[in-house]
């Protein structure tokens, strides 16, 4: 069994430190969670339950990604991790070694391991950032020599070297974050836990500091397990999320597949920033079949390709087969597609202009060649649905 404590630990080493985990236990998760349930003591005696029946792997390396609303128990989920929580019930492994087994001195390596990310830097305004980053070392009884090696490393690889001797106070919040993640790596942890850590920083910071991120996550082959509530965030940089609601995991897979093709209600309601809804305008005019005359001009389709197809979605086949089918004339009305871990995805609202040659002009007739239409589409999509006429 492997112990928490039997890594060498320099930054220079990660390489050859993460080829080695691959060769020693590519198969044991960095994180797993078992049966975990968690509840806190509430006012007047009640129990608030934070986390019920959780499982989860979280794989050695990857970014694992952990949406949910707020109170949803994500945080919680977080700290379990690192023993600033106990679970209620079950039992969380870090690299094999179950964390409620550990004692005071366990615990003090485990936290060693996982560095944390937090969403308000929480940097010591009277330390310079070499002061900061320092700190824990000092803390451990490292030699200054090796401190100010070690400090100077880690500011370099979060590209802060020129800011060595500045203070907090005169830090842009992109650049108190690089601190904060200069100082979890401290340790040379083999996990990164973040804990909406971009979610005080403008759009384009939050691009630098997930570029950096995914980064370390590479080049020292660190597992990183972050919460947000940006879902471009996990877009950008996750392999893997879950989705929790009410404490429970309601939804858990590779990015481009909860994102591409969303089972939960929570992670459509989550996902809702992402997606291309109808415009208002246009919804205003679309009707119903049976709101609809019979020789309605054209049908609205909902058009989705969840990215499960290793193929480009083919727009030219999709705009031939519907315009041969109908009037001839399709426009795409609104959407777009995007890419996720390489697997093309998105929502496209797609206008067809209908036959008014189709026979008896009756909903039925409508209703058919609608129907006709659907089919044609499908074979170039993988969800084709009605939206209404116009
Ligand atoms: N120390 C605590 N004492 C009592 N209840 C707590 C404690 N910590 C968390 N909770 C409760 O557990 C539930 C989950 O909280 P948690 O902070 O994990 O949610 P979250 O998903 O991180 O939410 P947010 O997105 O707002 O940060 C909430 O109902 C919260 O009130
Ligand atoms: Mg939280």
């Amino acid at each position: 069994m492997t112990s928490l404590f039997d890594w060498p630990g320099f930054i220079e080493d990660a390489p050859a430190r993460a080829a080695d985990h691959t060769a020693r236990d590519a198969a044991l998760p960095a994180v797993q969670f078992d049966g975990i349930g968690k509840s806190f003591a509430g006012p007047r005696g009640a129990n608030a339950i934070a986390l019920a029946n959780v499982e989860l792997s979280v794989a050695r390396g990857e970014v694992f990604g952990i949406i949910g609303r707020s109170g949803a128990g994500k945080s919680t989920l977080l700290r379990l991790v690192n023993g600033l929580e106990k679970p209620t019930s079950g039992t969380v492994r870090v690299n094999g070694v179950s964390v409620g087994g550990l004692d005071e001195r366990g615990l003090v390596g485990l936290r060693r391991r996982t560095g944390m990310v937090f969403q308000h830097f929480n940097l010591l305004s009277a330390k310079t950032v070499h002061g900061n980053i320092a700190l824990p070392l000092k803390i451990a009884g490292v030699p200054k020599a090796a401190i100010d090696e070690k400090v100077d490393a880690l500011l370099e690889l979060v590209g802060l070297s020129a800011k060595r001797d500045a203070w907090p106070a005169s830090l842009s919040g992109g650049q108190k974050q690089r601190v904060g993640i200069a100082r979890a790596l401290v340790h040379d942890p083999d996990i990164l836990l973040c804990d909406e850590a971009t979610s005080a920083l403008d759009p384009e910071t939050t691009q630098a500091i997930l570029t950096l991120l995914r980064d370390i996550n590479r080049r020292l082959g660190l597992t990183i397990v972050l919460i947000t509530h940006e879902m471009e965030v996990i877009r950008e940089v996750c392999d893997t999320v879950a989705v929790l609601e009410r404490g429970e995991v309601v939804e858990v897979g590779p990015v481009w597949r909860v994102f591409g093709d969303p089972q939960h209600d929570a992670t459509r309601a989550l996902l809702r920033t992402l997606v291309h809804d109808l415009p208002a305008e246009l919804a205003a005019r679309v009707k119903s079949l049976d709101e609809a005359a019979p020789d309605a001009a054209q049908v609205l389709l909902d058009v989705r390709f969840t990215g499960a197809d290793s193929r480009e979605p083919d727009l030219g086949g999709l705009v031939s087969a519907l315009g041969a089918g109908g009037g001839g004339r399709v426009s795409f009305v609104h959407g777009g597609i995007d890419r996720i871990q390489g697997h093309a995805q998105g929502r496209l609202i797609v206008a067809a202009q209908l036959s008014s040659a189709h026979a008896d002009v009756t909903h039925e007739g409508l209703q058919t060649q609608v129907a006709s239409l659907v089919a044609q589409a499908k074979r170039y999509a993988n969800r084709v649905e009605v939206l209404g006429y116009v």
